[in-house]
């Protein structure tokens, strides 16, 4: 299947692929498991971070799930021996009780994902752990000034009005840590700041053209797509200014919680 408008789109979210990996490298690195027999990378996407599950964990223990039928032929093609299934993470369950429950920069496109973090650290086995990863940027420039184009226009301010709905605030570390703290033995909470090196203001419009913006674009037709990118490009330059070299630095608060049960 190919990818559809409104569908995630694995090539293009691939062209940062080195930067978008380097958090799931990191969040993996504070997961004290030496060996699993279940692990499940959930919202896969095209199977970045599922392979670094498999670097440490091997084939067999492997598996992986997203919406995205896109993302998903991507991540059958990158890693043949793995299991992807269709699912959201809103209703889906394990079966039997997994080692370790990875989510990398997908909950925060999930409603009331404190609630479904805990539902789902409550399914592992004792000792087993949930990791999770999502970008704390809804006050960044780079959504700010999502939402002021989208309010600018009226071409398309009153369809865009709840665009910004589309995606769940991460909300303080301390909720988090209460939510867990009461199925888990051990929850750690932090916040890194990225600074992801892009080549100008034209990147930032590509990286987050495949996630971000996607609620903001998917309404609109392929013209005005074009004009509202334009638009936003133009506040990029403004928010993120050229480095001496000529690219830019995007700011990028990202929230961790790994937690043992
Ligand atoms: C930003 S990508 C992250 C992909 C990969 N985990 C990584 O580390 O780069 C977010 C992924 O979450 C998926 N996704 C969004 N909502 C989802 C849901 N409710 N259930 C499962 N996957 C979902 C999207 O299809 C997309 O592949």
């Amino acid at each position: 299947m190919t990818a559809t408008q409104t569908d995630w789109s694995a090539a293009r979210y691939l062209a940062f692929e080195d930067e978008r990996t380097r958090p799931a490298r990191d969040l993996l690195a504070q997961v004290p498991l030496d060996g699993a027999a279940r692990a499940v990378d959930m919202g896969c996407g095209p199977g970045n971070s599922t392979e670094l599950l498999v670097e440490r964990f091997g084939t067999a223990a492997v598996s992986g799930f997203d919406t995205s039928p896109d993302m998903l032929a991507k991540a059958r093609a990158r890693l043949p021996g793995i299991a992807f299934e269709q699912a959201d993470l809103a209703t889906w369950q394990p079966d039997g009780e997994p080692d370790l429950l990875f989510a990398n920069a997908v909950l925060q496109w999930v409603p009331d994902h404190v609630a479904v973090v805990v539902r789902l650290a409550r399914t592992l086995r004792p000792g087993g752990y949930l990791a999770v990863q999502m970008p704390d940027n809804l006050d960044e420039p780079s959504h700010a000034e999502m939402r002021a184009v989208a309010a600018s226009d009226p071409r398309w301010a009153a369809r865009l009005a709840r665009a910004a709905d589309a995606r769940d605030a991460v909300v303080d570390p301390g909720v988090y840590y209460d939510a867990l703290q009461a199925v888990c033995a051990r929850v750690e909470v932090w916040v890194t700041v990225y600074h992801h090196v892009l080549e100008g203001p034209g990147a930032i419009a590509r990286w987050f053209e495949t996630t971000g913006l996607r609620p903001f674009l998917n309404p609109l037709s392929q013209a005005e797509q074009a004009d509202f990118l334009a638009a936003y490009t133009d506040r990029m330059a403004q928010a993120y200014p050229a480095q001496a070299d000529g690219r830019v630095l995007l700011r990028l608060p990202r929230l961790f919680v790994v937690a043992r049960r």
